[in-house]
């Protein structure tokens, strides 16, 4: 054998494995079909996406907030071009850090396409038409995700499009639909917004979010119609799109049953992504992928059917979120090397980079009831916040659910300024099982914006809170 481990896929998932793969004495290769590493997440996914979101947050606050503070502007103008341009450099920065990284950890690299011709021979097909085979003790599947098609609403990836093409639109749209009130929908959604785009959420469900905590999409819903002008039809199943011109028409039936039409210049399709395992050769080694999401079956140790074969990542299961497949990456690197490593699924925190910001670890209120668990809740709204007074992001609280009994925290969930960052606090009070009372506890500087953390600890500990 070649090499002890193979991995297919160089995203969070796959080069986070491929270093600790490196780091534990394996001798690794990885392979990656694009021209740059880092996946979706790099390339097209996380990071550029927060890239355009801290862009677009600086104008909105200077065409909307620089005034109240005492600051005048003259002529404010988005210059899209230039934004997209800086957006691309971050991006560049960010995957040539990865090359750096596997030429320090001694992995080999290659460009290609990679299929299975057996369990431990990985043919890898290049863009000039030749290609080579390379062999291996273990392979790890981290090939990702795509976008989720409606098969009723095809993607013209110019006027239709998804989140790809949202990222490099070259001007500011005068309107813009966007399917789907998940986290990809209100995060680009709120790009344009903010550079002044007339943005139309039309979502399914009764809620945006709507898996998060019911209490973080109620408030995001209010502040993004109240802040940046976002119109919600909820409740609403599209049914189609076609597009005329530079105009798009979609249409939808509300919960009454009732035709609804919306025309924009855009419409971006954010209705979830799905495991991608195209030209993998899966069938050659006899895994089958599951009906719904096209996942890749796996065991505890990420392992599939096949001995030896790991997956990892959004092509399995689970949140599809980028940690969450890092974590996944140094857990099968660790596997093989023969350690016995842990991941608590539970505690792996969701955020929403809207503004405010939405964080959210462990329990919600509606799966603790469903579990039949008896629990305290606290809550404190950052318009009690002296930070947040003193930086006007006063919209949004923060959550505290602990067990009625021995008031372990269960769930933390916040919407806020920073609460993505924030929400480490209560990731690692979790994991060390901290009680509510051991938040509530513990100093918090001031003035800052955790302390809205222990002030809801407080309340859920004894409705102790000292500022509300
Ligand atoms: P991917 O990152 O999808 O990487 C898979 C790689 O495998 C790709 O580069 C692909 O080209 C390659 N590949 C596939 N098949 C083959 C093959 N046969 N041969 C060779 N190479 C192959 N998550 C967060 O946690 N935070 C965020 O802020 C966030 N923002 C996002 C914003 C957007 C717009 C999108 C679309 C996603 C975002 N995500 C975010 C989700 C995150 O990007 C994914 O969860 C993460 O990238 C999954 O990592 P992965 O390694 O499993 O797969
Ligand atoms: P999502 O699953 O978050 O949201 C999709 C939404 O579309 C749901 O609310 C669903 O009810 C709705 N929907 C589905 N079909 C519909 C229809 N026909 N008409 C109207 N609404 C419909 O998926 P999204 O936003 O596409 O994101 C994909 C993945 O990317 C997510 O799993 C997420 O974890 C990841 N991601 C994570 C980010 C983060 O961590 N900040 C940022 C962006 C993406």
């Amino acid at each position: 054998m070649q090499y002890d481990v193979i991995i297919i896929g160089s995203g969070p998932g796959g080069y986070v494995s491929a270093i600790r793969c490196a780091q534990l004495g394996l001798k690794t290769a990885i392979i990656e079909k694009y021209k740059t590493f880092g996946g979706t997440c790099l390339n097209v996914g996380c990071i550029p996406s927060k890239a355009l979101l801290d862009s677009s947050e600086h104008f909105h606050n200077a065409a909307h907030t620089f005034e109240t503070h005492g600051i005048k502007l003259k002529d404010l103008k988005v210059d899209m071009p230039q934004m997209i341009a800086r957006k691309d450099d971050v991006v560049a920065q960010n995957t040539a850090g990865i090359t750096y990284l596997f030429k320090k950890n001694k992995i080999d690299s290659f460009e290609g396409v990679g299929s299975f011709v057996d369990k431990n021979t990985i043919k890898i097909a290049k863009a000039d038409g030749s290609s080579e085979n390379i062999t291996g003790k273990n392979v790890v599947i981290a090939s990702g995700s795509k976008p989720t098609a409606l098969p009723f609403l095809p993607v013209d990836k110019k006027r239709i499009i998804t989140s790809t093409e949202a990222l490099n639109i070259k001007e500011v749209p005068k309107s813009m639909i966007v399917i789907g009130g998940g986290v990809i929908g209100l995060e680009l959604g709120s790009v344009y917004a903010r550079l002044g785009t007339k943005v139309s959420v039309i979502e399914f469900l009764p809620s945006i979010i709507a898996t998060m905590d019911a209490g973080l999409g109620k408030e995001l819903q209010r502040v993004l119609k109240k802040s940046l002008g976002m119109e919600f039809l909820m409740g609403h199943k599209v049914t189609g799109a076609s597009v005329k011109g530079k105009t798009v028409t979609v249409t939808a039936q509300n919960s009454k049953g009732e035709d609804v039409t919306v025309e924009a210049d855009y419409c971006i399709v954010a209705v979830g992504r799905t495991a991608y395992t195209e030209g993998l050769g899966l069938e050659n080694i006899g895994i089958k992928t599951e009906e719904r999401g096209n996942k890749i079956p796996v065991n505890a140790h990420l392992e599939t059917a096949v001995p030896g074969v790991y997956a990892i990542g959004d092509v399995i299961t689970g949140a599809m979120l980028a940690h969450k497949a890092e974590d996944e990456g140094t857990f099968v690197a660790e596997t093989i090397a023969g350690q016995k490593p842990h991941i608590n699924y539970n505690l792996i925190p969701g955020v929403v980079y809207t503004w405010p910001e939405v964080a959210s670890v462990g329990y919600t209120e509606e799966q603790l009831k469903t579990n039949g668990v008896k629990y305290k809740s606290g809550s404190f709204p950052f318009k009690a916040s002296g930070r947040a007074k003193a930086s006007m992001d006063t919209d949004g609280f923060v959550k505290v659910l602990a067990d009625e009994a021995t008031d372990e925290i269960l769930g933390v969930h916040m919407i806020g300024p920073r609460a993505a960052d924030m929400i480490a606090e209560a990731v690692v009070a979790m994991e060390y099982r901290a009680s509510a009372e051991d938040i509530a506890r513990i100093c918090h500087a001031h003035p800052t914006y955790t302390e809205a953390i222990k002030e809801a600890a407080m309340a859920a500990t004894a409705n102790r809170a000292i500022h509300m």
